[in-house]
């Protein structure tokens, strides 16, 4: 994600071990667009600060529905066309239940993991 423009590469990971794995690599990458947070998806309280999402299989089908709440919450709030990018995608039921989002693609990763792309406005 560093490779492109975006103004920010920000993470979010619940398990406070991982963050801190995540933060140290990003402090050797001297890379100031990025900063962790320790939190739990379902409780985030700003998913309204970003357009892409990318998601690597981190939740169960009920969490899933609960984090896509949310993101869809904030596009009420702040309107916008946000961008997911799942990794894995085990949930893309609960993604599409949503009624907001819409399926768009599959690109595939340098070692040939699918990605789905989809877009929520
Ligand atoms: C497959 S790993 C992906 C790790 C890394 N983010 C990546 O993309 O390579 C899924 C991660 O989701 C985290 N996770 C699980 N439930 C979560 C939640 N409710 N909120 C935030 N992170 C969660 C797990 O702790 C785990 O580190």
């Amino acid at each position: 994600m560093l490779r492109f423009p975006f103004d920010r590469v920000d993470g979010l990971e619940v398990a406070p071990e991982l963050a801190a794995v995540a933060r140290s690599n990003f402090a050797r990458l001297h890379e100031r667009r990025s900063t962790i947070f320790t939190a739990d998806a379902t409780r985030f309280d700003r998913y309204r600060d970003y357009d892409f999402l990318y998601i690597y299989s981190p939740f169960a089908a009920s969490v899933m529905a609960r984090c896509m709440a949310r993101v869809v919450e904030s596009v009420d709030d702040r309107p916008r066309t946000v961008t997911i990018l799942y990794l894995n995608t085990c949930c893309h039921d609960e993604i599409v239940a949503t009624g907001r989002v819409t399926f768009e693609s599959i690109a595939r990763t340098p070692h040939g993991n699918d990605i789905k792309v989809y877009r929520l406005t």
